[in-house]
């Protein structure tokens, strides 16, 4: 495999730009291929065999495209498909679960361990598997928060609404005393100002993109494959529907302008 090869990241959405933009941070010579799944999204509510239908399509399709390694941006696929796609694909895979479950056992001192997601990232036990696996012990509260993201891509990122809506979605983290809460959710890392407020003073926030990013790092590294440093990197973002509304939305996930969406459809 070249190592100038570009690493495929997909998520549902925009949402997983947020991953891509630490990826990029950390790993300024990689080139990316970003694929959104704006077609299909939300994955959030849908069922475990339909997520790991879709992303076992996108990620045959970059495979196709000549990836090196392939990052589960969305914590949905990422607890659905993990386990399918490192069976089904034959460069590294690797999720957002276990880095945010990493981290978070890293920055808990007494615990307990709130963990945030979609419906159904919480019905499928994955992060409470992944930090009862890092330490037997671990107290783990997980709240499913569905509003969350149709507020955030309804753009209500500092509204009252939201504000309201946080408050009585943690009221049961707040209750069990936790000390670290993993935003469980590739929209969440937009909310911390909200989030935090919420949850009240002494909480640690974990977002799960910058372990991810380090993750990354060290594959590569030990598999030789990391980009020439000096190397300037072409990226690809790539929309399954309204790649103009992508380009509109997309820089605010990203941090940094977005020039061009490409589209494709997946089947
Ligand atoms: N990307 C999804 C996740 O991180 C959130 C959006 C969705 O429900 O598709 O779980």
């Amino acid at each position: 495999m070249a190592n100038n090869a570009p690493v495929g990241v997909f998520d549902s959405g925009l949402g997983g730009l947020t991953v891509a933009r630490a990826l990029m941070r950390r790993l300024p010579a990689e080139s990316l291929v970003y694929v959104g799944d704006t077609a299909r999204v939300p994955y959030g509510p849908k069922s475990a065999t339909t997520v790991q239908r879709y992303a076992l399509q996108i990620g045959e399709w970059l495979v196709d495209q000549g990836v090196k390694a392939v990052v589960v941006a969305c914590n949905t696929a990422t607890a659905h498909a993990l386990t399918a796609l490192r069976e089904a694909l034959p460069v590294p895979v690797i999720g957002v679960i276990e880095p945010g479950a990493r981290a978070a056992s890293r920055a808990t001192v007494r615990g307990p361990v709130g963990v945030i997601a979609t419906a159904g990232t919480i019905a499928s036990g994955a992060y409470t598997a992944a930090l009862t696996a890092i330490a037997s012990t671990i107290e783990v509260v997980p709240v499913a928060c569905p509003l969350f993201v149709p507020l955030v891509e309804e753009g209500l990122i500092d509204h009252p609404a939201t504000r309201l809506i946080a408050q009585e979605y943690l009221a049961p983290l707040r209750a069990a005393g936790v000390d670290t809460v993993v935003l469980g959710c590739t929209h969440y890392p937009l909310l911390r100002p909200i989030l935090s407020a919420a949850l009240g003073p002494g909480v640690t926030l974990i977002d799960s993109a910058e372990e991810t990013a380090a993750e990354l790092a060290a594959i590569l590294g030990d598999a030789d494959t990391l980009a020439d440093a000096g190397v300037a990197p072409r990226h690809r973002v790539v929309a399954s529907d309204a790649p103009q509304h992508f380009l509109r939305l997309g820089s605010r996930f990203l941090d940094r302008p977005l020039e061009y969406v490409e589209h494709h459809v997946f089947t």
